[in-house]
């Protein structure tokens, strides 16, 4: 099919530039069928030179399903709840967005019972050479893998645990609400899952979030995690994304992790706008 956009991978095994499409404007159902398989074969595409608002920015991101409304509204924009406000600005003596948390790779809302399909985010600001955000394609990893790991993987489960992960990370952040802690109950995952859109099996771990392996202590599982874990975000899996104002990355839940890397937050300013779109039940 010919489409009017054309793309240029970012590295050999995931992330492609998108050239010619601007995101803030109508666009036509094929070529957004084309943007959304692209997506679900290079799990990251990247737009530069984007004019966007909060509006277009969620109408875009309503084309791949329903958005979230983060659990943490106290950080989503004024009047616009699907807009996650991720940023160390201090505004009036209070933080405007979601600040110093995701440092350590994971995939959105990988801890609800329908983890995210993908995230779309937008850079309002960035500093120059810091601050940006590193990818690993789940898809890579495991094929990577040793036969015997992945078969073995290929039977286990995990269980995710909000609020454990909360309580011994996020030491800064005000604690969670009763209502908060009654939304997210701890959920089971398969570690290996099909991509529904392609078939192809990924990796499905978030270690931040991954309290124990079903049937395995905490004690036994957070070793494995960490040695699968430390296996997947190497380098051979990675592409890191430096930031200018203006572009916009989608990128896709179920085949990836990403953390953002760490940049002066004494001295520089970083906001970034993320719209979270709803996922569906993980398959093996
Ligand atoms: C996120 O975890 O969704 C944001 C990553 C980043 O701030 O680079």
């Amino acid at each position: 099919m010919t489409t009017d956009f054309t793309l240029t991978d970012l590295t050999p095994f995931m992330g492609a530039e998108v050239h010619g499409v601007d995101l803030g404007a109508a666009m036509p159902d094929a070529t957004f069928g084309a943007i959304k398989r692209a997506l679900a074969e290079r799990s990251v595409l990247l737009f530069r030179n984007q004019d966007m608002t909060p509006e277009s920015q969620i109408a875009f991101s309503a084309r791949f399903g329903e958005l979230e409304k983060h659990v943490l509204q106290n950080f989503c924009l004024d009047g616009h709840p699907e807009i996650f406000v991720v940023s160390n600005i201090i505004e009036d003596g209070k933080h405007i967005g979601a600040f110093g948390g995701s440092k350590e790779f994971h995939s959105d809302l990988a801890y609800i019972p329908d983890p995210s399909k993908g995230s779309v985010f937008r850079c309002l600001e960035c500093p120059e050479g810091e601050g940006e955000t590193e990818f690993v394609s789940m898809f890579a990893a495991l094929d990577a893998l040793p036969e015997e790991k992945r078969d073995w993987l290929s039977q286990q489960s995990a269980v995710f645990d909000y609020v454990w992960d909360y309580s011994r990370r996020q030491t800064q952040r005000p604690p969670l609400s009763e209502e908060q802690i009654r939304n997210t109950p701890p959920v089971t995952h398969p570690c290996v899952r099909s991509h529904p859109e392609t078939g192809r099996k990924t990796l499905f771990v978030s270690p931040i979030w991954i309290r124990n392996f079903v049937g395995m202590s905490e004690e036994d599982s957070q070793p494995i995690l960490k040695e699968l874990t430390d296996f997947a975000t190497g380098p051979d899996f990675a592409y890191r994304h430096s930031w200018r104002a203006g572009d916009v990355l989608v990128w896709d839940n179920r085949s990836t992790l990403h953390k953002a890397c760490p940049f002066d937050e004494e001295n520089s300013r970083r906001l970034m706008h993320r719209t979270t779109i709803t996922g569906e039940q993980t398959i093996r």
